[in-house]
């Protein structure tokens, strides 16, 4: 490679070195309370959860004749915790918007958002509030579960409304099973994002080195043919990570929010997960090309004369 040429191998190091820091990043977001929690893979809103409870009790029990006497005292309850909050702020005409709105999750005992990161899923608070115009993220509470199963929402919802002030289940919030179904899809989207996701970070990474490798040693040709093999695979990694994430991602947030508006939960993309995903598979296809080029540029001037190594070796055979 010539001397200027060899400046430009900067380029392809710099974007390798990029995409494998974004890649790592996004693969342990979320992996400790707090770290990068923005961006989440998916975020549920369930600041709401439980309005149909409100509607019940709004309607003064007119159900609760139906049903047992538990669930008679627990809509009175729900009631009386309505009509206090309603006395403090009059002027709230259907109440599902506003300041008693906002603490049914809490009043429930459940958290007002969870998240769905490839390496976990955590939950939290909406701080201020969870109407407030751009409210940050409070995180209480990470979990590590198992590859295949991020979020077992049911699960923790449950157990969260058990041990919450009012010892609900989830049976009396008319919990849709087909909420938890939906979750499933996505938890095994994210379990082949883990994986591509691995792969993306080690071939991102090793292209970095090998980048290194190709300005430290200008002379070495073998590095060309490497480096275009590595970085290929680095960005196709990447692809598939981000067209698993731009496939599963809407249609599982789709299929949520369609079944859990009823009980009102709300699920959203996380926006930056994505840009930041794509801005690494753009870099690391940037790093293929580079090499791609130079891979081409090499064998056109090979087949033009041959290399000085070669024409070494010749003369040597002639000598014997
Ligand atoms: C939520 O927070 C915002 C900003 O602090 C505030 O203006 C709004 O009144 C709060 N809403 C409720 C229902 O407390
Ligand atoms: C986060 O939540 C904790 C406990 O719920 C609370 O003490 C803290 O003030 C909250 N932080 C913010 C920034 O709202
Ligand atoms: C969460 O959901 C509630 C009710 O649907 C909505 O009013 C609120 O704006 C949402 N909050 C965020 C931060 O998306
Ligand atoms: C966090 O979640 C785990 C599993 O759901 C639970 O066992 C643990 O008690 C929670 N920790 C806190 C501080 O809420
Ligand atoms: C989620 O939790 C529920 C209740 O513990 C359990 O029955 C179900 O098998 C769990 N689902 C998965 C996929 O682990």
């Amino acid at each position: 490679m010539a001397p200027v040429a060899r400046f430009f191998v900067l380029v392809p190091l710099i974007l390798a070195l990029v995409s494998f820091v974004l890649t790592s990043l996004t693969l342990f977001a979320g992996n400790k309370q707090g770290f990068m929690e923005d961006y989440a893979v998916v975020r549920l809103n369930t600041s709401m959860i439980g309005r149909n409870l409100l509607d019940k009790a709004k309607d003064g029990g007119k159900d609760a004749g139906k049903s047992g006497s538990a669930k008679d005292g627990l809509l009175g309850d729900i009631k009386n915790w309505w009509d206090d909050a309603k006395g403090g702020a009059k002027d709230q005409i259907n109440g599902i918007k506003g300041a008693a709105a906002d603490k049914l999750a809490g009043k429930l005992g459940v958290s007002q958002w969870y998240s769905l990161h490839i390496m976990d899923s955590c939950e939290g608070n909406w701080s201020p509030n969870a109407t407030a115009l751009e409210p940050s993220l409070n995180v209480t509470n990470c979990t590590a579960s198992s590859p295949s199963h991020r979020l077992n929402l049911t699960e923790m919802l449950d157990h969260e409304l058990k041990v919450g002030p009012l010892k609900l289940n989830l049976a009396d919030l008319d919990w849709p099973d087909s909420i938890q179904d939906k979750l499933d899809v996505l938890n095994d989207a994210l379990m082949a994002l883990f994986v591509v996701y691995v792969l993306a970070v080690g071939f991102s990474g090793l292209s970095m080195f090998l980048n290194l490798g190709a300005f430290l040693l200008p002379g070495k040709a073998g590095l060309v043919p490497l480096n275009l093999v590595v970085g290929t695979l680095g960005g196709l990694a990447c692809i598939i990570g981000t067209l698993i994430v731009a496939v599963a991602g809407p249609k599982g947030v789709r299929e949520i929010n369609d079944k859990g508006a009823r009980v009102g939960i709300s699920a959203e993309r996380g926006i930056k997960f994505y840009i930041v995903s794509c801005i690494a598979t753009g870099f690391m296809l940037g790093v293929a090309m580079f090499w791609l080029a130079q891979f081409l540029a090499l064998r056109r001037k090979n087949k033009a004369e041959p290399s000085p190594g070669e024409k070494e070796e010749k003369e040597e055979k002639e000598a014997c």
